[in-house]
């Protein structure tokens, strides 16, 4: 089989790292992929290619696509799948045939989305906060809503807005300039419509689903450390840190989650003539027990995919293939008892400019973890290339051991300016002693 992957970070390199692991790979391509991903060797020892394509540029993915006769096509960004690259490929001719890992772009409304999200949860009946949507003209009434709350204020864009379309304030006042701000085009297009909503305390979890439309595997769940600063303090990341397993979801939760929020969640989808396949992020967060939908993500998350795929058994390239003939559930996909941790290195600065081009020091001496590759190049030397730069993911046979080992693999790599947290998985420690 042969498989483009798209993308460049993190994701998709640990997603590659895992296809590439397949027998039924024969060539793997990855678009425009990173230092990481070309260093990847597949079972037969070829190579994994990294190829130039532009992800939101559909002619050139379909270029790279007839060029390489691909038969499988990963996507790991939001982006593309909200643009519609699975509707693309079904209607083109010479491109039907290839099977798109990603849902078409109705499908992918369910993150594109904020409003069209609630909307589907609200009438499928799956928990959620409550909320109401309000066009830009709709500023008085907004705050109107705003004071039927408590704080703190939820405020979310309803369009893409590259993870910064959220507020969360802490009073009226912020929260009613926060919504002019949104209003007046702060994120263009995509605060045309904001969702204003009630906010949910507890502690949030990433649930993963691959599904073929009617069968569903749930991959290994991860939690994800979102803020810059250690103890969650300062700005939103894309990530800094993901650990899995996830000590509050246990068999009781994860049951509350497939009964309460997957399956109504798909037969929702197929009842409205959505044929979703794909992977399936739920944001969720764990109110006294009770599992809530935060938001949907069509594709997987990054950091959390590292953590996951370093805990993830099975072969994933047959796992995916099945999804072509509906076959989901002939394949077998389980979690390993081990715990994973990754670590994110970042450039100095992050979430806010950085400088790049920096040497990358020491990844020749990280012997015991997996280091995935988000944002650097080689020339030909590897140099940061971006906020985020690498993630460092170690497993071991109790958190306490993946942390020791990501966070000692950590030290041994160096690039100026580098910055991460120390504190990844020390929550769940604390957790587990309660
Ligand atoms: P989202 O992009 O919808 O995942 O929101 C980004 C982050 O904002 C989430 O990961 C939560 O930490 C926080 N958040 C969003 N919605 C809520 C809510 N209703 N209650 C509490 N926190 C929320
Ligand atoms: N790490 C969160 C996300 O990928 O959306």
């Amino acid at each position: 089989m042969r498989i483009l992957v798209l993308g460049s970070g993190g994701r998709e390199h640990a997603l590659a790292w895992k296809l590439s692991q397949s027998h039924l790979v024969s060539d793997l391509f990855v678009g425009p992929g990173n230092p990481g991903t070309s260093s990847l060797t597949l079972t037969n020892g070829k190579q994994v290619q990294n190829v130039a394509l532009l992800t939101n540029d559909f002619q050139s993915v379909e270029n790279v696509l007839l060029q390489y006769a691909i038969d499988m096509l990963v996507v790991g960004p939001e982006e593309p799948l909200v643009m519609g690259i699975a509707d693309y490929c079904k209607n083109r001719k010479g491109l039907e045939n290839i099977l798109v890992i990603g849902p078409d772009r109705r499908g992918a409304s369910l993150e594109g989305s904020k409003d069209h999200a609630k909307a589907f949860m609200t009438a499928c009946r799956i928990p959620t906060a409550l909320y109401r949507t309000f066009s830009c003209g709709q500023y008085a009434e907004a705050c109107l809503y705003l004071d039927s709350l408590e704080p703190p204020y939820v405020l979310k864009a309803d369009g893409l807005a590259a993870g910064k379309g959220v507020l969360v304030e802490p009073n009226l006042d912020k929260a009613r300039a926060g919504l002019k701000e949104m209003m007046e085009g702060k994120f263009g297009a995509a605060g045309n419509k904001v969702v204003v909503e009630q906010f949910l305390r507890g502690t949030e979890v990433s649930v993963f689903i691959l599904t073929d439309g009617i069968h569903y595997k749930v991959l290994p769940e991860a939690k994800d450390y979102k803020r810059i600063g250690e103890h969650d303090q300062g700005p939103n990341t894309g990530g800094m840190g993901a650990v899995s397993p996830v000590p509050f979801a246990d068999a009781d939760f994860m049951k509350k989650v497939e009964e309460r929020i997957i399956k109504p969640t798909l037969e929702g989808l197929a009842i409205r003539g959505c044929d979703y396949q794909g992977f399936l992020f739920f944001g969720l967060i764990n109110c006294n027990g009770d599992p809530y939908v935060i938001e949907y993500n069509v594709r997987m998350g990054d950091p959390e995919t590292e953590s996951v795929m370093m805990r993830l058994e099975g072969d994933l390239a047959a796992a995916c293939y099945s999804l072509k003939t509906k076959t989901l559930d002939k394949v077998a996909l389980s979690a390993a008892s081990c715990h994973s941790v990754t670590v994110v290195a970042a450039s100095g600065g992050y979430p806010g400019q950085v400088k790049k081009g920096f040497p990358v020091r020491g990844l020749d001496h990280v012997k015991e973890a997996t280091v995935f590759h988000m944002g650097t190049s080689a020339m030909p030397h590897v140099v940061t290339a971006g906020g985020r730069v690498l993630a460092v993911s170690a497993t071991g046979s109790t958190l306490l051991t993946a942390r020791e080992k990501a966070y000692r693999q950590l030290s041994s790599i160096s690039f100026s300016d580098m910055v991460y947290r120390k504190d990844i998985g020390e929550d769940l420690m604390d957790f587990k002693k309660q």
